[in-house]
């Protein structure tokens, strides 16, 4: 089991160029959620959500990881076996830099979901509403991202390794939507150390035993460079 288990966000990504949800001119400041960002949303305007992630999808794929990406995947590479990823972040910049412990518990920008059959496939770069799955021919094709309403994956696993791990870390995410608001709180509850590394305090930063604030691309490695250089 991971001795180190790090939650990222928005904020890990935010200086390769893709936008956060909760910062001034965030995703949620230009879009309303309930329209994009669950079932009902989508069963009313599947055009409206496929648009919205398909321009998601090529900001992605015109981003590359940043430095606090390619900090954690130093430290797996360095300590293997004792890191774990959980990422919020649907984008692919984790896996871009070499993280392989990863979660990605609200899905991925770069998969497709058949809501009919449950299928799961590589997304093409444009996604949309007549588009039919591969096996069951059912034109119920969505992103495999998860929405508000449904319930994030992987979740049993997560738990495991809050209650398990010695250090939690929690990057670049605001604390505001749970579950993963509360992994600080569980891990803390199961006795690891805490420490938030975000821009500024998030909504749970008391929670956390140490805090460090700054960009994403600075605390990170330097936070990655303390750890390696202790035995
Ligand atoms: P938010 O947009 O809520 O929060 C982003 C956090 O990153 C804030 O605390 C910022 O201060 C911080 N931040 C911004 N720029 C940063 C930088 N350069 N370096 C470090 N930190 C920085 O994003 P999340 O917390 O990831 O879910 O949002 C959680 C979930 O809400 C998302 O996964 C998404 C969203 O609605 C779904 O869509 C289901």
């Amino acid at each position: 089991m991971a001795r180190i288990v790090i939650l990222t966000g928005a904020g890990i990504s935010a200086e390769s160029g893709l936008g956060t949800f909760r910062d001034k001119d965030g995703l949620w400041s230009r879009y309303d959620l309930g329209d994009v960002a669950t079932p009902e949303g989508f069963a009313r305007n599947p055009d409206l959500v496929h648009a919205f992630y398909n321009a998601r999808r090529a900001n992605c794929l015109g981003a590359q990881p940043n430095a606090a990406h390619l900090a954690l995947a130093r430290l797996e590479a360095e300590r293997p076996g004792d890191v774990l990823v959980v990422t919020q972040n649907v984008d692919d910049l984790h896996q871009r830099a070499g993280s392989k412990a990863l979660i990605q518990m609200h899905g991925a920008l770069m998969r497709a979901l058949c809501a009919g059959c449950g299928l799961r496939w590589d997304a093409p770069a444009e996604m949309s509403a007549t588009d039919r799955c591969p096996v069951c021919g059912a034109a119920k094709t969505r992103p495999d991202v998860v929405w508000f309403g449904e319930v994030p994956y992987h979740m049993e696993e997560i738990q495991a390794a809050l209650s398990a791990c010695e250090v939690f870390v929690a990057i670049g995410t605001s604390g505001n939507v749970y579950p993963a608001a509360g992994f600080a709180a569980a891990a803390r509850r199961a006795g690891a150390r805490c420490m938030e590394l975000n821009l500024e305090p998030s909504d749970v930063s008391r929670v956390f035993h140490d805090r460090r604030f700054g960009p994403a691309t600075e605390v990170v490695p330097a936070w990655v460079d303390d750890l390696l250089s202790r035995p």
